[in-house]
């Protein structure tokens, strides 16, 4: 039985995880579940699962679920830390989105615990220190992302000079073949279309600029200790093949698997077993065809600012995170336009001046200034 810290309950990787943990209520036992704002779906969960720790990072939804929930409640980010140390967890499954989750993983990994991680954005602006964090402590991050969770299992404990690249797919989100000439008129709705994921609002914007792919190739830096030029990204509108991984010899080792992110969660929770579920199968012979080609420059953005935030290091990666929640927010409430989003991340991206070592506060310096910089440069364009 693997006892479970469940933080994000309510967001779309959370619903996965609680059905997982519904299919496989024998081998997994949820002991604590966060979440932001959605209290009354939070106090749910907890019920259905016998969960008696809770936390909210909302005060007010704190005191809400107070009075409606008879367990322990938790609040804001000292409560939702609180279920990351808890020593009655073995597994911190972190599902939280942007920034918010970076402190979760810090304190688990400083508990030396196994994190399921979905919260890439830790990866993305901490990777080097985490690492360093999980080697102190005895943690351990495994992906749950697709691509990665799939790169984990054709690597597993293989020799790195053995791999010669190593290749992420991309859906290409919902305007592969869009005119490019309209994607400026793009609309909040017709971005959180996304043809093959459904997912949380951050993630399905950042899927079609592509700077979520952007993302997983830092995230693949950091995760697999592989240097970026041997991280290529392919698009791949079936997203079936989420991983592959070729070797010095020629060799291509393929991860393949229908759109579904049960399954990360549950090889991430049940790795190194292989448990049987009821997951889709894939039916390759009633797919018939699986294509790849190579990503368009003008419509993957997200690809040249993550490298170039790579080739920078230190604080820019933590200014690429911060800078793209806010645009996407804005873009989400209509302020700014869809190629004003990445256009406004590229020019505070340009202005950053990475500090000084990489440390929890200098990358929560660089959060702050990345989204007031941003929202200034944005403020003509909101007007507008
Ligand atoms: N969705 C996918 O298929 C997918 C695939 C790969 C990776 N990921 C990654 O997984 C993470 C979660 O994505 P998602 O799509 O599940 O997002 P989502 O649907 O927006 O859910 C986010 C969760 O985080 C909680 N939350 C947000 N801010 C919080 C705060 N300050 N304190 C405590 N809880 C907070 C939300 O609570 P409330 O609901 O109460 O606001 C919700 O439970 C992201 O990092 C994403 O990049 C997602």
């Amino acid at each position: 039985m693997i006892r479970v810290a469940l933080l994000g309950a309510t967001g779309s990787i959370g619903a996965s995880a609680l059905a997982i943990a519904r299919e496989f209520r024998d081998r997994i036992r949820l002991v604590s579940l966060a979440a932001g704002s959605k209290d009354e779906a939070l106090v749910a969960a907890a019920e259905e699962f016998g969960v008696s720790r809770i936390a909210l990072g909302d005060p007010a939804a704190a005191s809400r679920a107070r009075r409606s929930f008879r367990g322990e409640v938790g609040e804001g980010i000292p409560g939702v830390d609180a279920l990351a140390s808890d020593p009655e967890a073995d597994v911190v499954v972190n599902a939280l989105v942007g920034s918010a989750g970076l402190d979760a993983t810090v304190t688990a990994l400083r508990s030396g615990k196994r994190v399921a991680l979905a919260n890439k954005e830790s990866v993305v602006v901490a990777g080097e220190l985490l690492a360093a964090l999980a080697e102190r402590h005895g943690g351990r991050i495994l992906p749950v992302d697709s691509e990665h969770g799939g790169l984990h299992q054709c690597l597993l404990e293989r020799d790195p000079a053995s791999v010669r690249r190593v290749i992420l797919t991309a859906s290409g989100g919902p305007f592969l073949r869009r005119d490019l000439a309209t994607l400026g008129r793009a609309t909040p709705e017709e971005v959180l279309r996304h043809p093959t994921w459904s997912m949380g609002a951050r993630i399905t914007v950042d899927s079609a600029t592509l700077v979520n792919k952007g993302f997983e190739i830092i995230e693949a830096r950091w995760l697999f200790g592989i240097e970026p030029a041997r991280i290529e990204v392919l698009i791949h509108p079936q997203s079936i093949a989420h991983g592959l991984v070729e070797f010095i010899d020629g060799s291509v080792i393929a991860q393949l698997s229908c759109p579904d992110m049960r399954l990360p969660l549950l090889y991430a929770l049940s790795f190194p077993e292989r448990w049987e579920s009821s997951l889709p199968r894939l039916d390759l012979a009633r797919l018939g065809s699986l294509e790849f080609e190579t990503p368009e420059p003008a419509r993957s953005p997200g690809l040249a600012l993550a490298r170039r935030a790579l080739e920078r290091g230190g604080t820019t990666p933590a200014v690429l995170n911060a800078a793209d929640e806010e645009a996407v927010r804005l873009f989400l409430q209509g302020s700014i336009g869809f190629t004003d989003l990445t256009r406004l991340v590229d020019e505070v991206l340009e202005e950053h001046v990475p500090a000084g070592p990489l440390s929890l506060e200098s990358i929560a310096a660089a959060d702050r200034w990345a989204r007031a910089r941003l929202a200034d440069l944005a403020a003509p364009r909101a007007r507008r």
